[in-house]
């Protein structure tokens, strides 16, 4: 059944989907590697369209599948496809670009990161809503953190209760997102990390276990291995 989003709604979530999929082996673009039998993208929008704030999804996806995302996607939410680019920046610029007058919060979020809660984009955008100007989701470091050199020889031990593991979705007041891709010089693989080098103020909010991203093979067995557990 094809969800539908909400006309009232203040969020656009942009997705980006065009990656390669390299670190989980050979086949299909990422986004398109079946977990329970659905490719990625599908599990990830589903779960965007059923946060009760979404106004409008736009998937950026690989270039040569534009068509067929959007055929798939038919069948899920009511959604906006775009080719994406080389850099994962650049496929995120490219959904921005597509996103109509209305939202003025828009959130970036992983296709990769298929089995993220509707409850997470929902506080996000919550804590954007409330005054913040980019809002992450972050996890405690759990392992401890050495520094190397260039021949693995212990350099220090880094004190982690100051670090915190970065998830999406990234929730950011729509201007502050436009201003930070018009003068993105570096491509980053974050873009909070575009908005912290204009000097803006990044707000932290809990993630969830269930935001990973889906990078290696061993994370889509356990993405597969939660989904038969109710995830
Ligand atoms: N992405 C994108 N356009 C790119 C590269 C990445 O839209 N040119 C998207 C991916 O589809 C993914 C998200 O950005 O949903 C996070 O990227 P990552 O997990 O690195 O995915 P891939 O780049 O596909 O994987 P890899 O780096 O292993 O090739
Ligand atoms: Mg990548």
């Amino acid at each position: 059944m094809t969800a539908q989003l909400n006309p009232r709604g203040d969020v656009a979530v942009l997705v980006p989907a065009a990656g390669a999929g390299v670190r989980l082996g050979p086949g299909a673009p990422k986004a398109l590697r079946l977990l329970a039998g659905e490719p990625l993208l599908m599990h990830a929008v589903r779960r965007i369209a059923a946060a009760p704030s979404v106004h409008t999804i736009v998937v950026a996806a690989p270039a040569t599948e534009v068509e067929a995302v959007r055929a798939m996607l038919a069948h899920v939410a009511p959604v906006t496809v775009v080719p994406g680019g080389a850099e994962r920046q650049a496929s995120v610029a490219a959904a921005l670009a597509a996103v109509p007058a209305g939202p003025e919060i828009v959130l970036v979020h992983d296709a990769a990161r298929a089995l993220t809660p509707p409850h997470l984009v929902e506080s996000v955008a919550a804590a954007v809503r409330d005054g913040h100007d980019a809002v992450i989701p972050v996890l405690p470091v759990v392992d401890t953190i050495k520094e190397v050199d260039a021949t693995e020889r212990v350099l220090g031990t880094v004190d982690r209760s100051a670090l915190r593991a970065v998830q999406t979705p990234q929730g950011f007041r729509r201007p502050v997102l436009v201003a930070a891709h018009r003068s993105a010089a570096d491509a980053l693989t974050d873009d909070a990390g575009l908005v912290e080098k204009q000097g803006i103020a990044v707000t932290c909010v809990p993630g969830s276990e269930l935001a990973l991203k889906i990078t290696r093979p061993f994370d889509l067995a356990l993405a597969e291995h939660l989904l038969t557990t109710g995830a």
